[in-house]
């Protein structure tokens, strides 16, 4: 999108030691610059290493996910203030492995989004359609659908990101067609012009699902493709900055 700078994001996942995420985490600074902007999610406890490792380089700190309420009686939960705290940016939000191992519904991810706003977090919110309903050629009703109920109001005011992830793209090395990526990032365009007016022309609309150094030039060549959220290959240092530097 013109005037929008790209933005790759690392989503680690639930990966690797704390010695192994500090030294992806200064694998990739010391390889930082370029075109695009940076981001790396690594999983909670590895947050505060990762950001020190990072320190005085430009990239962003996301985690994987936060608590809808600001703080409270939820054991095991985390809230978005102490994802600010500890040094966090971004957070992911309504990734499609918490829609299906924790049941999170849009209004739910509705609710995150809301909390992580709050604090002045910049969420990058998932949305993509399952392989039976790609073939059912519903995917874009879907993906229309979960943005409607995902994005809270303040979203483009705050510079949101969404990120567009096929299911079925996700960690299996297939990948839609460029026809079908372009499609689909027109068609969530869309969608963020009619919620948001003018603003949801600048918002980030990122590609995620088994992008790899080789087929991101292209992938990142299509309109309305405003970076990528790289799992599996996020996790060498080299693989992320190559993709990096396909901008
Ligand atoms: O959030 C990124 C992700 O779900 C894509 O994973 O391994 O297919 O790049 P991967």
């Amino acid at each position: 999108t013109p005037g929008v700078r790209p933005l790759i994001a690392g989503n680690w996942k639930m990966h690797g030691t704390l010695a192994e995420a500090t030294a992806l985490a200064q694998g990739v600074a010391a390889g930082a610059g370029g075109a695009a902007e940076l981001l790396v999610c690594p999983s909670f406890p590895h947050l505060s290493a990762v950001k020190m490792a990072m320190a005085g380089s430009a990239i962003g700190l996301g985690a994987q996910d936060c608590h809808a309420k600001p703080k409270g009686a939820h054991t095991g939960d985390v809230s978005a203030a102490m994802l600010k705290d500890v040094g966090a940016s971004h957070v992911i939000l309504g990734h499609s492995e918490r829609r299906a191992d924790h049941g999170e519904s849009d209004a739910e991810v509705k609710a995150k989004t809301e909390a992580a706003l709050a604090e002045g977090l910049t969420p990058v919110v998932c949305v993509g359609e399952s392989e039976a309903q790609r073939l059912a050629g519903e995917a874009e009703a879907v993906v229309a659908g979960q943005l409607g109920g995902s994005l809270p109001e303040g979203f483009a005011r705050a510079g949101g990101v969404v990120a567009y992830e096929p299911v079925w793209a996700i960690g299996t090395g297939r990948t839609p067609t460029e026809e079908d990526v372009a499609a689909m990032h027109a068609r969530i365009r869309a969608e963020l012009v009619r919620a948001f007016g003018p603003a949801g022309e600048g918002l980030r609309i990122l590609y995620g699902g088994s992008v790899k150094p080789g087929n991101a030039k292209a992938i990142l060549a299509l309109p309305h493709v405003d970076g990528a959220l790289v799992g599996g290959a996020s996790l060498v240092a080299a693989d992320f900055l190559a993709i990096a530097a396909a901008v």
